[in-house]
């Protein structure tokens, strides 16, 4: 028997994604502790009310609420948008291929701005759409607005925005975002780094039927390993997601884990911002380096241009030495690197690092 000829013919011969991979495979690697600046997390942790929370739980045997009840109350309190807007998912990811698989048919296409987050190509891909392409402007990762109009056809039918932008760490301004919510596809503003930058377009999306924000709770909140993000849909879009979606999408220790985290929004407000002062002194240090081009950076990480230096090469020295970041070499980021930012100590051992390599 042939089981390439039961799968559909182009999930056999699709990429895989390349996932990162975990700690504790990283750790048996080195022998040792590593310093882990490749997935974006939240060097931190979540807050140690979560723990507590998680502890005092109870009723593990008892499935979730399919209706999100507690957690849509708790998120609109956060974001301050009606509870009928939101979506909760198992992590933003979920939620990307929700909205694919509730409008792509077999040949429909979505737009992605590369260089971008890769779950959008891989969500359309297992739908059965096509990946149209408008790469992001040479010089600063501009998004390329004329060109994404231009590229519209009757099949387009969703737009992919990250706001601020995985790698390139920028971000789409309110009135770029107006023009593509103008064209009438449905956009999705993916706003995964939100609490680094703290501008939004969450309040837009009930005076518009097509557009949709993105968040997680990976990043800010740490809490990547428990999978939960949420959506502000437009009603009549929330109902479907709604409709779609498995009944018991995300789990009870991730409610229980956001309940306790938006319980103690101060205490993570103090960790996303001894993030964000630490990136700008690492972007700093990076700098001075003087052979490499740091971004500025919206978000919790940076990328950084190689001058006449092998990236893959300086990735695989810093891995021996314990340190782990992203390395990209497709034709549109050549030699990059991207660098997460941790904690100060972390941030050191990098410097210290390439300082000794170069
Ligand atoms: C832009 C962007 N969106 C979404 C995600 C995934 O978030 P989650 O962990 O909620 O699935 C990531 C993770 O790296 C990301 O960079």
């Amino acid at each position: 028997m042939n089981i390439n000829k039961l799968v559909r013919p182009e999930l056999v011969v699709m990429k895989s994604y390349i996932p990162i991979e975990p700690v504790e495979i990283l750790e048996q690697r080195v022998r040792g502790k590593v310093v882990k600046l490749d997935g974006n997390e939240n060097p931190y942790g979540c807050s140690p009310r979560v723990y507590q929370a998680l502890a005092d739980y109870s009723y593990y045997h008892i499935y979730p609420d399919p209706g999100q009840r507690k957690l849509k109350e708790a998120l609109e309190k956060y974001t301050g948008i009606a509870r009928q807007h939101i979506v909760c998912g198992s992590g933003s990811d979920e939620l990307i291929d929700l909205v694919l698989r509730l409008v792509l048919e077999p040949g429909d296409k979505i737009v992605n701005c590369s260089p971008t987050f890769g779950m959008y190509p891989f969500s359309a891909e297992i739908c059965g759409g096509m990946i149209i392409d408008v790469p992001r402007k040479d010089e600063d990762f501009a998004l390329d607005i004329m060109g994404i109009k231009g590229a519209l056809d009757g099949k387009t039918k969703v737009i992919f925005i990250a706001s601020p932008n995985n790698p390139t760490g920028n971000v789409i301004e309110e009135q770029e975002l107006m023009e593509l919510v103008d064209t009438g596809r449905i956009v999705v503003i993916d706003e995964a780094y939100f609490e680094f930058h703290g501008v939004t377009a969450a309040s837009l999306v009930p005076a518009h039927r097509n557009l949709i924000v993105l968040r997680t709770f990976s990043k800010w909140a740490g809490l990547a390993g428990f999978r939960i993000g949420y959506g502000v849909f437009p009603v009549e879009i929330a109902d479907y997601m709604m409709k779609i979606k498995q009944p018991y999408n995300v789990n009870i220790a991730a409610e229980v884990a956001v309940l306790a985290s938006l319980g103690d929004i101060d205490y993570l407000r103090g960790t996303v911002q001894k993030i964000t002062t630490e990136r700008e002194r690492l972007f700093t240090k990076l700098k001075e380096l003087g052979w490499l081009k740091p971004y500025p950076s919206e978000a919790n990480f940076i990328l950084c241009a190689m001058l006449q230096r092998n990236a893959e090469e300086i990735w695989r020295q810093l891995r021996q030495r314990g340190i782990f970041i992203r390395y990209f070499d497709t034709p549109r980021l050549k030699d990059y690197l991207r660098i997460s930012v941790g904690k100060p100590e972390d941030n050191d051992a990098l410097i210290k690092a390439l300082k000794e390599i170069c």
